[in-house]
């Protein structure tokens, strides 16, 4: 295997990896008919993903109360370690009244009830979610999804402890894309890349963003990690499917080895300024040294009274504040307009005086996808789905949001058959098209719709 030891550290010093040694893993199976099992939500799932992989190291486990208040009040852990996310797990009141602290170990389950980690049971506290969402979010509006979930729809009990993990939770898609920190990190290794500029996103990717990464992995020389957060993203956002269908195909319009995709199983907070921070010490855990932070990063949107909850570059702010602590550069943007006249994607603070620019947000662009409108060429790349548009749908999920896409003009257009599997998916190898067959038909379809409407 190739060395890494060159790479950034990541955060506090050592990647942690929590997956127990196969003895040790089947030792817990055996025990685990003694303990208490806890069913995981989704929510949790992701934070444990990200655990057991490292993606949050330094962490070791869901917070205890010191790290907890320290995190909240302060974006420190007990250790003085900047972190600026309560990663804690909620449990109901009658589950809380059985543990013991200090003696207690708890199974965690998936959906399936498949034994993923164990949890040894440290503290078990009443959190004042109210305070945490104030502290964390700057608002006790529930119209922030972050504090909604912190206040209406977590548990009201918290349980923090160190983990042991058993296995990593499955995944049936795109899981050629799932890379863990340390698979990104013998990844860069082996391509010889030091320096890393990675990009966050829960959008479709389309003109504007592509010109933000090129410039950014221009600017400070460096190559590009399209690193979509694929976990829980904001309510009512484009579904990862389609969105990961959209990054494949504008993979093509990159210099060829200058860039990687890869999938963070991320369930984000839209916590603006905050997470941005934490956003990028997760990619530094992957091995990457710059990130970018454009306007409105994982911004809420507003409240009750049509009231931004963030400043459009207050996460900039933020991160430029603790930089040396987070240990990782921002590459900051302003706002990317398109300059009419010369076809091209500008930042707003470079338009030349009196030029006319033009921009979609995201909710005109949502409008016009739900109502099969045209998205002008100008945005995107003009076929679906490159434009973002999914090309196809989960055929049991969201099966209602997504019905008036599918009769958009450009997938209505779209011939379903003749191509052989490989060319419809677009395979660039063997195993990536194992990790799109049949197991995830929903996949396939995708595919199909993909390439019959490039024709
Ligand atoms: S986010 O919730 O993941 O931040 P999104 O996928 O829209 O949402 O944005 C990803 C990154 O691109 C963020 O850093 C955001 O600030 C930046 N970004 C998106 N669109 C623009 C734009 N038009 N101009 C500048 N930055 C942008």
């Amino acid at each position: 295997m190739t060395s890494t030891s060159h790479l950034i550290h990541a955060h506090g010093g050592e990647l942690v990896q929590l997956i127990a040694p196969a003895e040790r893993s089947a030792e817990l199976k055996a025990h685990s008919r003694e303990w208490p099992s806890w069913d995981l939500t989704p929510r949790q799932l992701c934070d444990l993903e990200l655990l057991l992989s490292g993606g949050f190291s330094p962490l070791r486990g869901f917070m205890t109360r010191k790290d907890y208040e320290g995190v909240c009040h302060n974006m420190q852990l007990a250790s003085g370690v900047i972190w600026p996310m309560p990663i804690t797990l909620d449990i109901d009141e009658d589950f809380a009244k059985t543990l013991q602290p200090g003696s207690s170990t708890i199974a965690l389950r998936d959906l399936e009830g498949v034994m993923l980690a164990v949890l040894h049971v440290e503290e078990v506290w009443q959190p004042d979610r109210q305070a945490e969402a104030k502290a964390v979010f700057g608002t006790a509006s529930a119209a922030h999804p972050g504090t909604d979930y912190a206040v209406n729809r977590a548990n009201p009990w918290y349980v923090g402890g160190k983990l042991e993990g058993v296995q990593e939770p499955s995944h049936y898609d795109f899981k050629a894309l799932r890379l863990t920190p340390a698979e990104l990190r013998n990844e860069f290794a082996r391509m010889g890349w030091r320096r890393v500029v990675a990009f966050q996103t829960r959008n479709p990717m389309h003109r504007a963003h592509q010109e933000l990464t090129f410039r950014a992995a221009k600017t400070v020389e460096a190559n590009l990690l399209i690193h979509p957060s694929v976990g829980m993203t904001k309510p009512g956002d484009v579904d990862y499917f389609t969105r990961v269908r959209c990054y494949q195909l504008l993979l093509s319009k990159y210099p060829a080895g200058t860039v990687k995709l890869s999938l963070l199983p991320l369930a984000m907070r839209m916590g603006g300024p905050r997470e941005a921070i934490w956003h990028a010490l997760i990619r530094k855990n992957h091995g990457v040294t710059h990130f970018i932070v454009g306007r409105d990063h994982a911004g809420p949107g507003k409240d009750t009274d049509g009231k931004p909850f963030y400043g459009p570059y207050e996460a900039q702010e933020l991160f430029k504040k603790h930089e040396k602590a987070i240990g990782v550069t921002m590459v900051p943007f302003n706002m990317m307009v398109y300059l009419e006249n010369q076809d091209v994607y500008v930042p707003d603070n470079e338009v030349p005086q009196g030029a006319r620019v033009l921009n979609i947000s995201g909710t005109e662009l949502r409008d016009r996808l739900n109502e099969g409108r045209d998205i002008p060429a100008w945005f995107t790349y003009g076929q679906a789905p490159g434009d973002g548009r999914p090309a196809g749908h989960h055929p049991r999920r969201r099966r209602r949001p997504q019905a008036p896409l599918l009769r958009a003009r450009v997938l209505q257009r779209a011939p379903r058959h003749q191509h052989s599997p490989d060319r419809l998916c677009g395979f660039r190898d063997h195993q990536e098209r194992r990790d799109c067959d049949l197991r995830s038909h929903r996949t396939v379809r995708f595919c199909t719709k993909t390439c019959a409407a490039d024709d």
